[in-house]
């Protein structure tokens, strides 16, 4: 695992979005998965910079997204596809490569297998990743199996608080949603996982230096041959540096050189 710690969010974006950018470039059929979220704001604002300058083109890209909202409307502009989509038609492309759980079938547990297949079947290069305060990965609440597939779930109390800022009130958030599961999600060849903010930094933590356990869903990172985790200085702010160090060698954790300065300065 590779952990990357830069002063601001708009550096994370440049970071996450090089990544992505590279991969693009070197790969004939790119299959990038993307997250939603605050946090990644300026990551899809880098690589539409990128796009607009020309140094990257998204031809032959297919965009999946990790999870999905279950109950708004189709034209929701908080549902996510909405969201993907305004991002796709930046980078040119169409909405027949971007792709998202079916949430608007009839059988929505058939409707997950079937995405599940779909992500499978596509072999993401790059998988950008948020967490959330509770430490969940896309909605894959505390407690979720580390063997999980793509499925119907229920969303904390603890999402539905910190995700309702998206809609008019809490009440009108929806509980439930579809999303890929951990071992889905793990398949990806090149996990990404972004996190900016103080708020963001005991999920941080815990994901990071805590056990790897069910308990904090964004610790599965650590069983993945390829992780980046790129953070801002304040998300990077409750890593106990002791702990670190005693990891490190163990699961082959690297703290990037350039930015080793800027971790001493972060504490
Ligand atoms: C949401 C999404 C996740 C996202 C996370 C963080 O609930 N389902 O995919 O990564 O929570 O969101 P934000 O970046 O807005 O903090």
């Amino acid at each position: 695992m590779r952990i990357v710690i830069l002063p601001n969010e708009s550096q994370v974006g440049v970071e996450a979005a090089q990544i992505v950018a590279s991969y693009v470039r070197s790969a004939p059929r790119p299959a990038i998965g993307l997250a939603t979220g605050s946090t990644m704001n300026p990551v899809l604002d880098c690589l539409a910079s990128i796009y607009a300058n020309g140094a990257v083109c998204f031809d032959s890209v297919e965009l999946f997204l990790l999870d999905e909202y279950v109950g708004l409307d189709r034209s929701h502009p908080r549902a996510y596809i909405n969201e993907i989509r305004c991002f796709a038609d930046r980078i040119g492309v169409p909405e027949d490569r971007v792709h998202g759980p079916p949430v608007w079938d009839r059988d929505l547990n058939e409707a997950a297998t079937r995405y599940d297949k779909a992500v499978v079947r596509a072999q993401i290069g790059v998988q950008l990743l948020g967490i959330g305060e509770n430490g969940h990965l896309a909605f894959n609440e505390p407690g979720s199996p580390h063997d999980s597939t793509t499925r119907l779930v229920r969303l904390s109390v603890s999402t539905l608080e910190a995700n309702s800022r998206f809609f008019d009130s809490n009440e009108a958030t929806p509980r439930t949603a579809i999303t890929q599961g951990l071992s889905t999600i793990t398949r990806a060849k090149h996990l990404v996982l972004v996190a900016t903010g103080s708020h963001k930094a005991p999920a941080v933590a815990d994901a990071i230096t805590g056990e790897v356990t069910t308990a904090v869903p964004a610790s599965i990172i650590r069983r993945h041959p390829q992780t980046t985790v790129v953070l801002d200085y304040p998300a990077s702010s409750a890593l106990d540096l002791t702990r670190l160090a005693a990891i490190r060698e163990a699961e082959a954790i690297t703290v990037d050189p350039g930015t080793n300065d800027g971790f001493n300065r972060a504490r």
